[in-house]
């Protein structure tokens, strides 16, 4: 089917002419005959890189342009939702119902908000947790919603986010019946059952524009699945660093998924020694640049410096534990063909378009504490294995297992390559699982009788896949714990939420971290000290990561408690009743040892160090506590802990920079973070005061403030300039910035 002949406004086949699609791939051909384009509900089962992003941009623009609707594009990542994101700007310039030019939106984090500018997008590109939240401040908008498309579907499978995912679009069905439903997934089994419970239709299909060969590498040759064989030359004793330097000599890209990001390091830097003698050397000269660029982005720490040294060898890795402008950089050099090798942890799994002719995915078995390892899903191999060949980027891709022996190859060929997805299975029916939701739909008034409630949990995927009954018993004890803890009431058949209820339902936090910080906030430590609020905090389920103390460590942590007994929210079990409960105590004291030293301006590596945290699980450390004070702050103020409200407030924002208190008030100031403070403080200027008065010269002579920061900061703070000095800054300033882009020009 021609874009030409498609019925659809003419302004909107011009931007997908012109964007380099004349032609519908099958899929988007069946799915168009299916009534994709009518406003019928659909699954779309077709496998990975298939274009299936396309019919969902056909859908939203059939809603935007043609009936006045608005569409809501869900997805599992925040990688993908700026991908989805970038897609959708294309048609910026076309109009919408209204006449108005179309707006694209993007929101992925921030979740106390009901966000009204929203609403004045006609697509919003979100993650399936923003959604949920914006569902739970009862966003106006929301109503307004007339498509809502679920990429990457499978995810209902998941047991920790596949809820959310599964709530959110129960919740947009019972909130307006007419919304059309469009389900993408390369890797569903039971379609039927999925398309069942949305009341949809379902199109699937094998078809996939470029050519995926699937195979494993046993030594020196990959057995593929159509029976070919490959020999590889031999370089290195790892076998999978042969294949990269073998694809890597024809001029392809290698993504390697690792199990951990550990391995993903240590790949990315024997990867890194095999390419060296193989890029050309403007690609080197290229590649220092972007080298220099990360070690310019953000603070330095040791991973940055390792990841700026991999990434001259043409190599690096792709974790969590990255900020988010070092991942953005990787990814857009891997696009560029600059970087060789990618080494990710499964981060890029989902959805993504990625040069990648190869992939291989090095670990199929994963570790999990207290649990071993345990085989990844075939779901998850599919996923990973469809990142190569991509339409826009190679004319064939292949996906490859590494085997040890003969035995292992066989495995891995019947039990990945050959193998089918398994069923998705709801996981919903769980009590930690389902509080949340249980609250929120009384809280946002999605239910008013506890009938109400079961009506709901009676439209999930878990009540059509399973005994309905089975979630009712999980509700009824929910319910039971909601009212004790007063964060539910009832009056004859009603039941509503009470004050606190509603805002634990907003905060977005499991109600029993609420009943944590609730009960800690009203007793409180004998003293109270910083330690008392983030050992509040570690307490709470919502903290994540988890740290067990190393046994190395027991003795120390051991005599910080018996120190600090008194600053503590709760009290230490008997380490001699329990040993269990004792070690788990310690952990949580960990947890606040270490968030205090963050905020006491430990520097990052040292934390690493002494603590043997990961650099990420720092990175969401920092980001959990961010959200638990800001929780904890609220909480202060409904419970009317006056005193503790302004405490938390500091506490907040000496986390979210790594501050002591002394220098809250600079790192207040744009461009000047926790280092840049330490540097004005120490030298003097301590205050905004003090900047305001400060020559220019006081600024500009401090190492890390040249004159581009040194322009901002007196921006900020007012102050008498002389004109000339003001010029003499300017100049630097546009010195500085021609001296970056000469710096940065590829
Ligand atoms: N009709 C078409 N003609 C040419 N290229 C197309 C067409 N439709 C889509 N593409 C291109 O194909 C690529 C893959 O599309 P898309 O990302 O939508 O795949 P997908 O089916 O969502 O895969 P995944 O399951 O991996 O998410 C994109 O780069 C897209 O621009
Ligand atoms: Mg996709």
């Amino acid at each position: 089917m021609k874009v030409e002949s498609l019925p659809i406004s003419e302004q909107v086949r011009e931007v997908i002419i012109k964007s380099g699609i004349s032609e519908l791939y099958p899929p988007q051909e069946e799915a168009i005959l299916a009534g994709a384009l009518e406003g019928k509900d659909l699954v779309l089962a077709s496998p990975t890189a298939s274009g299936k992003t396309l019919t969902a941009e056909l859908c939203t623009l059939k809603h935007v342009t043609e009936r006045g609707g608005k569409t809501l594009y869900l997805t599992p990542l925040r990688a993908l939702a700026n991908e989805k994101y970038q897609e959708f700007k294309k048609y910026s310039g076309i109009r919408n119902f209204n006449g108005r030019p179309l707006r694209v939106s993007i929101s992925t984090g921030d979740f106390d908000r009901n966000d009204p500018w929203l609403g004045r997008a006609d697509v919003i590109v979100c993650t399936n947790e923003k959604a949920d939240s914006l569902l739970r401040h009862r966003s106006k908008w929301m109503d307004e919603i007339s498509l809502v498309v679920a990429d990457e579907v499978h995810l209902l499978n998941d047991s920790e986010r596949g809820p959310t995912l599964e709530v959110v679009l129960a919740r947009l069905m019972q909130i307006n019946p007419e919304i059309q439903i469009l389900a993408l997934s390369a890797t569903i089994r039971n379609v039927e059952e999925l398309a069942g419970w949305l009341k949809a239709q379902y199109v699937t299909t094998d078809w996939r524009p470029v050519k995926l060969n699937e195979g494993v590498l046993l030594q020196k040759e990959i057995q593929f699945k159509d029976g070919e064989a490959v020999k590889i030359g031999e370089h290195a004793r790892n076998p999978a660093l042969n294949l990269v330097v073998h694809v890597a000599k024809s001029g392809g890209q290698t993504l390697i998924f690792a199990s951990t990001r550990k391995n993903a390091v240590s790949l990315a830097r024997k990867a890194a020694n095999e390419l060296e003698n193989l890029l050309s050397k403007p690609v080197k000269r290229s590649l220092n640049l972007l080298g220099e660029r990360i070690l310019a982005t953000g603070e330095r720490t040791r991973v940055s410096k390792l990841l700026a040294e991999l990434v001259k060898g043409g190599a690096a890795f792709h974790h969590a534990g990255l900020g988010g402008s070092h991942r953005k950089l990787l990814e857009d050099a891997f696009r560029e063909g600059k970087i060789k090798v990618l080494a990710a942890t499964p981060t890029l799994a989902f959805g993504v378009n990625l040069p990648a002719r190869t992939v291989i995915v090095h670990d199929y078995r994963r570790y999990e504490v207290g649990y071993g390892y345990y085989p990844i899903t075939v779901l998850e191999y599919k996923q990973m294995a469809g990142r190569a060949g991509r339409p826009k980027y190679d004319k064939v891709g292949e996906a490859i297992l590494i085997a040890k022996t003969d035995d292992e190859q066989d495995y891995l060929m019947e039990s990945y390559v050959l193998a089918e997805p398994e069923r998705i299975w709801s996981k919903l029916a769980v009590e930690r699982i389902s509080r949340p939701p249980v609250l929120s739909t009384i809280a946002a008034q999605y239910a008013k009788t506890e009938q109400g409630v079961y009506d709901f949990s009676g439209k999930t995927f878990y009540a059509y896949q399973y005994d309905p009954r089975a979630i009712k018993i999980v509700i009824t004890k929910i319910l039971k714990f909601l009212y004790e803890e007063e964060m539910i009431d009832v009056g004859g058949k009603d039941v509503f939420a009470t004050k606190f209820g509603c805002r634990v339902s907003e905060l977005y936090i499991d109600p029993v971290s609420a009943v944590f910080i609730r009960d800690a906030l009203r007793a409180r430590a004998p003293v109270i000290t910083d330690l008392s609020f983030l050992q509040m905090i570690a307490y709470t389920p919502d903290m994540y990561p988890k740290l067990r103390p190393y046994s190395s460590e027991i003795d120390e942590l051991t005599l910080f408690v018996e120190q600090h007994k008194d600053e503590f929210m709760f009290e230490p079990p008997s380490e001699l009743d329990d040993s269990l409960e004792f070690e788990d105590f310690l952990g949580k004291a960990k947890l606040a040892l270490v968030m205090q030293s963050w905020m006491d301006e430990v520097t990052e590596d040292q934390i690493i160090e002494r603590f043997r945290v990961q650099p990420g699980d720092l990175y969401r450390l920092i980001s959990s506590a961010e959200w638990l004070l800001y929780a904890s702050h609220e909480l202060a103020r409904l419970f009317k802990q006056k005193d503790l409200v302004p405490l938390l407030k500091l506490l907040r924002t000496r986390n979210a920079k790594g501050v002591k208190a002394e220098l809250v008030p600079l790192v207040r100031l744009e461009g000047v973070g926790r280092t840049r403070a330490r540097i004005l403080f120490n030298s003097g200027l301590k205050t905004i005061e003090d900047l305001k008065h400060a020559p220019i010269k006081a600024l500009t002579s401090l190492p890390l403030i040249g004159s581009g920061v040194a322009k901002k900061i007196k921006e900020q703070v007012g102050g008498f300039v002389k004109s000339e000095e003001w010029k003499k800054l300017r100049k630097g300033e546009a010195a500085e910035q021609q001296s970056l882009t000469e710096y940065y020009r590829p």
